[in-house]
């Protein structure tokens, strides 16, 4: 998937200004340093931009939908806006829908809920826990995990050949794994899943952030991503795709909003009328500032352009990577093989460390964030650990007695993993600071003593 056309897409750019760019934290060992922003998967620092257009709509913020007042027109057609700039961004045939929710897990939850009767779901196991659960369990196929980018088509292939009914069906898929960051083959799978009559949606959320999201030219039905990955940290997500199922399925929530005329019948009961726009599944007062702030990203993204900040981004995943690569006891995780095309999500473990004690450790002495742990995909993390499919660690500790610190396992598979990533505002100093760290932990080991509370490794003070 390239997104490199022209001379000056090839040009690398600054990174973008972020919010706690210059945020200060404390080191367990005395002084402060910058903060070291390194879990972009997880929640991305806004851009300053999007922060700025919020603030300076704040004074005019109104009800939506709902309000004869100066303020409440003003904040509608400013939420109706953001809407076409959402659409404008995805690249969305004149019919789709786009649906303001909560966040990705919102919005495929909403997508489970408007599935035709009988609707067969097929999802690779690898998927995030937000495209693998809201589905209901007697329609959906679980695919095994692909080891190659072909293997994927092939086994989505074999298994619509095999499985689906000749009525409805959707393929849920991720556009870049929140564990490796490895990009999948969306048009193919795409082209795959319409071959069988199947329709398909996209899993933008790690995707989005990082390279131009299409809805026609990758040819899916859906897009689903959230705001707080994508620098718009103001709780609102998109479901954005084909119109009738969305039209045609009640309301994802019933309230004022989705209702476009109700009346009391003579029996008693109830009459509604539901819109048949997005509205029908955005009941209750829109969240006009997240919309507006996914909207103001999209815009800043778009001005920047994604050739330059991919351009950036590849350079600091090729120095994560090699930096990584120099270090023996690090194995970075990998489905695809380790020349797989990413974007900037990168996990591994070391060799001798608790993952958890690791990310403490990178945290503590250094003042970098990352995450540790199964990062909501256990089935892929597992499989790419070897461990056990009912290994504990979520949070990232195994059970430890209270204050007892979970020892690194010599030989036995890793139970979690370290997960690093970043984006459009991560400056170099960030990730060479990482990269100083981890091979100065490796070699040193950590300077602090840790242990296990809530299970959180934290430093011991005592
Ligand atoms: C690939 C992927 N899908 C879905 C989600 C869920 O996103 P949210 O927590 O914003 O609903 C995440 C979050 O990490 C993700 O990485």
């Amino acid at each position: 998937m390239s997104v490199l056309n022209s001379a000056a897409d090839q040009a690398i750019c600054q990174p973008l200004p972020v919010l706690g760019r210059d945020v200060r934290v404390p080191l367990v060992a005395g002084g402060e340093v910058t903060y070291a922003a390194l879990d972009y998967a997880a929640s991305a620092p806004a851009l300053q931009r999007v922060w700025d257009d919020v603030a300076a709509y704040a004074p005019y913020y109104g009800s939506v939908h709902r309000g004869a007042g100066y303020l409440s027109q003003l904040s509608t057609d400013l939420f109706e806006q953001s809407r076409s700039t959402v659409a404008e961004f995805l690249g969305c045939r004149a019919d789709d829908q786009v649906v303001f929710t909560r966040s990705t897990t919102d919005s495929l939850n909403l997508l489970a809920a408007v599935l035709p009767p009988g609707t067969r779901v097929f999802v690779f196991e690898t998927e995030h826990h937000a495209s693998l659960l809201p589905w209901r369990d007697g329609d959906v196929s679980y695919l095994s995990a692909p080891r190659t980018p072909r293997e994927a088509v092939d086994t989505l292939a074999r298994a619509l050949a095999d499985r689906a009914p000749h009525g409805p069906a959707l393929v849920c898929v991720t556009g870049a794994s929140n564990v490796t960051g490895e990009l999948w083959p969306v048009r193919e799978l795409a082209a795959a899943a319409h071959a069988q009559g199947a329709r398909i949606v996209l899993d933008a959320a790690q995707l989005a952030p990082h390279h131009p999201v299409d809805i026609a030219e990758l040819d899916v039905d859906y897009v689903a991503f959230s705001g707080h990955k994508l620098y718009a940290p103001f709780g609102s997500g998109v479901l954005a795709g084909r119109a009738d199922w969305l039209r045609d399925a009640d309301p994802y929530l019933a309230g004022g909003g989705a209702s476009k005329k109700v009346a009391r019948r003579a029996d008693g009961t109830v009459d509604v009328e539901w819109h048949t726009t997005a509205a029908r599944h955005e009941a209750g007062s829109p969240n006009v500032i997240g919309g507006y702030a996914i909207a103001s990203a999209c815009r800043a993204l778009t001005e920047a352009g994604f050739g330059p900040l991919v351009v950036r981004e590849q350079e600091l995943v090729s120095r994560v990577l090699s930096g990584l690569a120099g270090i023996p006891q690090v194995k970075v995780l990998s489905l695809f093989g380790e020349d797989a095309p990413r974007v900037g999500v990168i996990s591994f473990v070391v060799e001798g460390w608790n993952s958890s004690h690791f990310a403490a450790a990178l945290s503590a002495e250094y003042g970098i964030g990352v995450r540790d742990g199964l990062f909501c995909a256990h089935p892929l993390v597992r499989t790419l650990l070897g461990s056990a499919p009912d290994a504990l660690g979520e949070c990232g500790a195994p059970e430890a007695e209270p204050g007892e610190l979970p020892q690194p396992h010599g030989g036995t598979p890793s139970l979690n993993a370290i997960r690093v990533s970043f984006g459009a505002g991560t400056p170099d100093e960030h990730v060479d600071r990482f990269l100083g760290a981890v091979a100065e932990l490796v070699r040193d080991g950590a300077k602090w003593n840790y242990r296990t509370e809530d299970g959180r490794c934290v430093p011991d003070r005592g």
